[in-house]
């Protein structure tokens, strides 16, 4: 077997022998990332100086500043090493045993399963590798015994890969979706469950709802929301695209039967690598979604949800190996630092007069922080940052900006983005 350096250096001279060197060399690029992640010690000493050396794992440029992580991650050197070495080990098709091949979608594949559960605080076998949320959604929209007339309540902050499915089975089948609508910000914990608690009918059949909203940010209360439902004989079903690798996750603690997510978010796993978690309890009342050889067999337990027929295993390889770089630098050090640089900008754009729809409560926010700033125009914001900044931000019309920090920029990387923002607005004329 090739050790990493082996197989970069071979896949490079073998690249350029074929003239096959990608635009960027991103295998040069590869070689030159540091082969180990920053001493631990450094975090005491100097943390700024650790995190700005972790950055050097990350492929975006060193003048670009990313700050919509909350749309997608960047997967970080570790983790394309290891979907590349999956790729070189898997494609010759060469496995001893004549029946094995690389196909993720009619089998167990525990060795992605073991460690993702216990990165997410489950068993491996109430865990179905699937590709993202949306698919996660539609399995749970799909799945649950529900008739005409029952009701489904969720929040007005829900994103189409979390809604849609439920709205598609309200047109076809007659269930119907209910909103209760959040305040921006939300204040606390209690003014969420009220909310919830109030809007609950005999029909209710289901609580759905963000883990974390993609719209404010909002950190909802998973866990007494999940209580909440559990005490009235209701499913609880947590879209939880923005949990894993942004905050220390345990789904048994958290209690909800179902949970959806997309690592490839804040874990930085491989674009296409998410996953479908349900309790034990449930999984003998899920219908499956989609259906091929074991869709029906109760022994194989959650994995009946993955069997989608042939799927791309190197996404699984680079999900391992970005749990493992979360488990290596610490979840609870992830966390702090996402806290950190999510507080850090939030209070610079409440200086300058930006509305938060963040929540003022610390436990209810993390590392997506969103603020109206009438009147600028947030599109032409938005273009002006990229194109003459390389600054990314998101935002949605016409002034909310979504800004999120992921652990690995700098407190510096934030200064320039405000920096450019006061620019912006003087040019406006907003100051
Ligand atoms: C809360 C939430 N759910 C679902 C999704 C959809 O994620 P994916 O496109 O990875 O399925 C997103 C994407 O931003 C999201 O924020």
């Amino acid at each position: 077997m090739l050790n990493r350096r082996g197989f970069l250096t071979s896949s490079l001279a073998s690249s350029l022998a074929a003239g096959l060197v990608m635009p960027g060399n991103l295998w040069a690029q590869l070689q030159s990332a540091p082969s180990g992640l920053p001493d631990r010690s450094l975090l005491n000493s100097n943390e700024d100086a650790y995190w700005r050396e972790m950055r050097q794992q990350f492929l975006i440029p060193p003048d670009e500043v990313y700050l919509n992580n909350g749309t997608v991650g960047s997967s970080p050197a570790p983790v394309l090493r290891a979907i590349f070495e999956s790729y070189e080990a898997s494609e010759k098709l060469n496995e001893a045993d004549p029946e094995d091949y690389p196909i993720w979608g009619y089998a167990s594949w525990n060795k992605f399963r073991d460690p993702l559960a216990a990165f997410v605080g489950c068993d491996r076998n109430e865990i179905a590798l699937l590709r993202n949320a949306t698919e996660a959604n539609s399995y749970i929209a799909n799945g649950l015994d529900l008739k005409a007339g029952d009701e489904v309540l969720m929040t007005d902050q829900e994103h189409p890969g979390g809604e849609m499915p439920w709205q598609l089975r309200a047109r076809r089948y007659g269930i119907v979706v209910k909103k209760i609508t959040l305040p921006k910000p939300v204040d606390s914990p209690a003014q969420v469950l009220n909310l919830f608690n109030d809007a609950i009918t005999p029909r209710t059949g289901v609580l759905f709802f963000s883990h974390i909203s993609t719209f404010s940010g909002a950190v909802l209360p998973a866990r007494e929301l999940s209580a909440l439902a559990r005490s009235k004989g209701i499913i609880s079903a947590v879209d939880g695209a923005h949990v894993p690798g942004m905050m220390r996750l345990n789904l048994h603690d958290l209690g909800c039967d179902l949970y959806s997510s997309s690592p490839h978010k804040w874990l930085q796993a491989p674009k296409g690598s998410g996953f479908l978690y349900v309790r034990d309890e449930i999984i003998d009342r899920m219908w499956n979604t989609i259906a091929t050889e074991g869709w029906d067999d109760p022994k194989i337990r959650a994995e009946r949800f993955q069997r989608i027929g042939s799927s791309n295993v190197p996404a699984l390889a680079g999900l391992r190996a970005a749990i493992q770089l979360a488990n290596d630098i610490g979840m609870d050090r992830i966390e702090r630092r996402h806290r950190q640089l999510g507080d850090y900008i939030l209070a610079a754009m409440i200086k300058r007069g930006a509305q938060s729809w963040t929540s003022p409560d610390a436990s209810m926010r993390c590392a997506i922080v969103t603020v109206n700033v009438p009147p600028l125009p947030r599109m032409e914001l938005e273009s002006w940052l990229w194109k003459e900044r390389k600054i990314r931000i998101r935002g949605a019309d016409p002034h909310k900006l979504r800004l999120s920090t992921p652990y690995y920029i700098s407190k510096q990387d934030i200064d320039r983005f405000l920096d450019c923002f006061d620019e912006f607005r003087k040019k406006k004329g907003a100051a």
